[in-house]
């Protein structure tokens, strides 16, 4: 069967900074089903020829060394440029049409992506099904929509609602960019492919889990999106979460859309409530220095750039284990990184004078330099009984060899095509996810909301956020990658 991926909102910045490239790495790499054409509706005039010009030149710019004009020639055909307005139901009948024309009208797979403003997404959704763009009479039609996934629980549900009205649920792929990293994914094989690491999976062995995303850019020209909505839903909500989920799920039975995901949203399920109190011992906010003088920020605003949180599961593998989450705008460097942090020794048997360790640690680096390192103590060497950290080191550029790791959107769009929603948000988890930070958000209005900290950029957040580590006895694993 052939498909048809229609892109909205085609003049946006997602199009052409990600999507296409995207799109043209498969492409050249041969991994895009043949018979596989791409269709961009905006309001703009475009023709198909002057839209693929003007994607030439961002695709050479964006995929970088991977760009050929070669492979392009061959890719661009593939591309169909219709003007359309989202709001305006002419716009669809015209689309309809011109995508039976391109089809010839044969059994076709369709994908809409929602490439918009959240606040169009609704009025697409609607218009899609009144043109009867939604119904899979002549070939599936599924739809993908990105982050954010409402604003709150409420907006939310409110939003399931609406899609649910117009696509069944099997037909929604939410994107949370995360779940296409490959480090991300390896995840699952990391845990559920080796058996030396899941025995010690659990409140056993492991002390805490630390899960950061520390990005060194700060908000830049996008004050009017983020100081509505903050760390807390711009990176926890999503993310974060899902990098928890994934790292304290069970393992499924199969690696299987539905069997993932009700594992997944088993671990939502297990959080433990914060009431009272918790939310000033548990939770942590920052704005860097500056974030105020940004264009476009409101004059005293308390939107937060950083956060952390110190989460519980309340399940038999987790019960007991904190699991700190931790992002902010401003750090010291870019780094995304899951640590296991194991229990230390019952006893050190070297004396007193005996160094005491840090406990084993398992660092899965998401981002950058991709890898994997383990943490483990060894002897000093001609040192009498010293012992010392050293750690086993893998690489993934080493084993991809040079090549850049694909970018999350290549794996995402392919599976859309190929109707693989494991790692695509499900209704129930976006729901869950912010049943989980909503009432944080609320407690962080309240009186009695832990303080919002002050901190430089270019460090590891607020000194506030070490010395309440300090105050838990762990201390947080402030490491930038080394980066080749
Ligand atoms: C986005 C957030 O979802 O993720 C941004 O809106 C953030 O604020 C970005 O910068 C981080 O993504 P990545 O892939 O660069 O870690």
């Amino acid at each position: 069967m052939s498909n048809t991926i229609v892109i909205f909102g085609a003049s946006g910045d997602l199009t052409s900074r990600k999507l296409i490239p995207a799109l043209y790495r498969l492409h050249k790499k041969g991994r895009l089903p043949d018979q596989t054409r791409i269709v961009g509706v905006s309001r703009s005039p475009y023709e198909h020829d002057a839209w693929r010009e003007s994607l030439r030149e961002t695709t050479a710019k964006f995929a970088g060394k991977s760009f050929s004009a070669e492979a392009w020639e061959t890719f661009a055909p593939r591309i169909y440029y219709q003007p359309g307005d989202i709001q305006d139901a002419d716009s669809f009948a015209q689309l309809a049409k011109f995508l039976s024309e391109i089809e010839e009208g044969q059994p076709t797979g369709r994908v809409y992506y929602l490439s918009t403003m959240p606040q169009l997404y609704e009025p697409a959704i609607a218009q899609l099904g009144k043109a009867g763009l939604a119904s899979e009479d002549n070939g599936t039609r599924r739809i993908i929509i990105e982050k954010p996934f409402g604003t709150d629980l409420k907006t939310a549900k409110e939003l399931n609602v609406r899609i649910h009205g117009v696509f069944s649920e099997d037909q929604i792929y939410r994107i949370d960019h995360y779940l296409g990293k490959e480090t991300v994914q390896n995840i699952f094989a990391l845990r559920f492919a080796n058996s030396i690491f899941e025995p010690l999976w659990n409140r056993n062995f492991v002390d805490h889990v630390q899960i950061t995303v520390a990005e060194e850019v700060v908000i830049g020209r996008r004050a009017g999106y983020y100081d509505t909505s903050g760390i807390l839903r711009d990176m926890f909500q999503n993310h974060l979460l899902q990098l928890m989920m994934i790292t304290a799920m069970e393992p499924p039975a199969k690696y299987e859309s539905t069997m993932v995901r009700d594992e997944k949203v088993k671990v939502l399920h297990s959080v433990r409530k914060m009431t009272g109190g918790d939310f000033a011992s548990q939770t942590m906010r920052g704005q860097y220095e500056g974030y105020l003088s940004e264009e476009g920020v409101p004059k005293g605003s308390q939107t937060e750039t950083y956060a952390a949180l110190k989460l519980y599961c309340d399940n038999w593998r987790w019960r007991g284990v904190p699991f700190f989450l931790r992002s902010g705008k401003g750090m010291s460097c870019r780094t995304t990184q899951i640590v296991i942090q194991f229990k230390n020794v019952p006893h050190m048997m070297f004396g007193e004078k005996s160094r005491v360790p840090m406990g084993n640690r398992l660092v899965i680096q998401v981002q950058p330099a991709e890898g994997i390192q383990l943490h483990f103590e060894t002897k000093v060497p001609d040192a009498g009984m010293k012992t010392r950290t050293n750690h086993l080191d893998f690489n993934f550029q080493d084993s991809i060899g040079g090549d850049a790791m694909p970018d999350a959107y290549q794996r995402l769009l392919l599976d859309a095509v190929q109707g693989d929603a494991s790692l695509f948000a499900r209704g129930d988890e976006v729901e869950l996810a912010w049943g989980i930070i909503d009432p944080i958000i609320e407690a962080w209005k309240s009186p009695a909301a832990p303080p919002l900290h002050i901190y430089p950029t270019g460090l590891w957040g607020p000194v506030e956020a070490s010395e309440w580590m300090q105050k838990q006895k762990r201390e947080w694993f402030d490491v930038c990658p080394v980066l080749n």
